[in-house]
């Protein structure tokens, strides 16, 4: 059955559980396009580490001893073996191999290795960690293994661009000033592209988000108007703040303009990070693809420093968006196996008001078959 002409068709449901096309996605957009990793705060001295999956690698991000931070394949150059397996940690001076002892400087360069002075034949300069393009952007940590990246500016700021209108809109929020008020990680049953999906449209949001669409009621509606470019999503008149039940807030982010009070925006940064503007907070989704039925989604609510180090209470604002997440993520993995039913062989149907999915679809595939 196809869908009527009127109508698009989404991708076909072995787009969403076959192996093959997960391992093309893993190169041909993960491992290929700029991919957000860290928040660059928690590397908070020189040696501070953290290991991150991009696409099929783990990626080492630290920070070297002038405090820029640096990004490496996470496997040593002598026999391969994976260098940290923590997921995040700290190192004084240099990153030692637990295998047999080769030890890299911050900067990625072999430093010493038992018996280096009798192995003539190993070329320090050569054998240094394989070192990954990095940017820095609203605070994170962003990098890239392909060996030519693409344009940064095209990829991130771009998309803010395309969506706000305007490329000093996201700057105003301060991003990369906010302080982390939570992190919350959900491991989701779905594959990434239902997620991404989900996120750019609004038609469930009346069915499955109460609290959000009484604090933006033109949610309820189910048209995603948070893309249309420049518009952001009114507050109701009785919300007092982006919380789960409308009460106060927090102070206005003071870079804001006054046409960005009382709005909420929502960017997709394709592929896998989401960004939420409201007036007090920033809430920043990362997500890593781990298999072609499983998502890690590491979620972050940003505040004001001095928020954080008054010691508020953000529960209620986190509870908000914690709330639409838990819904969305529900949401999809009820989706998952559906997937792989014979119903969903030629894929569903995008109804007008998810056209724009359309449009992710098409750049999907577009990378797929530029391989
Ligand atoms: Fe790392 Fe041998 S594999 S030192
Ligand atoms: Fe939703």
């Amino acid at each position: 059955m196809t869908a009527s002409p009127s109508l698009l068709a989404t991708l076909p449901g072995h787009s969403y559980t076959s192996p093959e096309v997960f391992a093309r996605e893993q190169e041909n957009i993960f491992e290929s396009l700029w991919f957000c990793a860290v928040r660059s705060a928690e590397l908070d001295a020189p040696g501070a580490f953290r290991t991150v999956p991009v696409g099929r690698e783990s990626v080492l991000i630290t920070r070297n001893g002038e405090g820029e931070p640096r990004a490496f394949l996470n496997v040593c150059r002598h026999r391969g073996a994976r260098l940290c397996t923590e997921e995040s940690g700290a190192v004084r001076r240099t990153l030692r191999c637990p295998y047999h002892a080769w030890s890299y400087d911050l900067d990625g360069a072999l430093v010493a290795a038992p018996n280096l002075a009798r192995m003539p034949d190993v070329d320090r300069a050569a054998y240094g960690l394989r070192a990954v393009a990095l940017r820095e952007w609203l605070g994170y940590v962003w990098v890239c293994l392909a060996d030519d990246p693409p344009s940064f500016e095209d990829q991130a700021p771009g998309a803010a661009v395309e969506r706000l209108g305007d490329a000093a809109a996201i700057e105003r929020y301060g991003a990369s000033e906010l302080a982390l008020g939570r992190r919350v990680r959900y491991d989701v049953r779905a594959n990434w592209k239902l997620i991404v999906e989900n996120f750019m449209e609004c038609y469930h949001c009346a069915a499955i988000h109460p609290e959000l669409v009484s604090v933006l009621p033109e949610f309820a509606r189910g048209f995603a108007a948070q893309y249309y470019v420049g518009h952001g999503a009114a507050f109701a008149d009785g919300a007092r703040g982006f919380t789960v039940d409308g009460g106060e807030g927090f102070g206005r982010l003071p870079g804001l303009a006054d046409d960005q009070d009382r709005r909420y925006y929502a960017i997709t940064v394709r592929p896998q990070v989401f960004v939420n503007l409201v007036p007090d907070h920033v809430i920043v989704h990362r997500m890593f693809p781990a298999a072609p039925d499983r998502t890690v989604v590491e979620c972050d609510w940003l505040y004001a420093p001095e928020v954080i180090a008054s010691g508020a209470d953000v529960s209620r604002s986190v509870e908000l968006f914690h709330r639409v997440n838990v819904q969305d993520f529900a949401a999809c993995e009820r989706t998952q196996p559906g997937m792989a039913s014979r119903a969903y062989r030629s894929g569903g149907v995008l109804v007008p008001s998810e056209h724009h999915i359309g449009g992710f679809h098409s750049w999907v595939t577009a990378l797929l078959d530029g391989a």
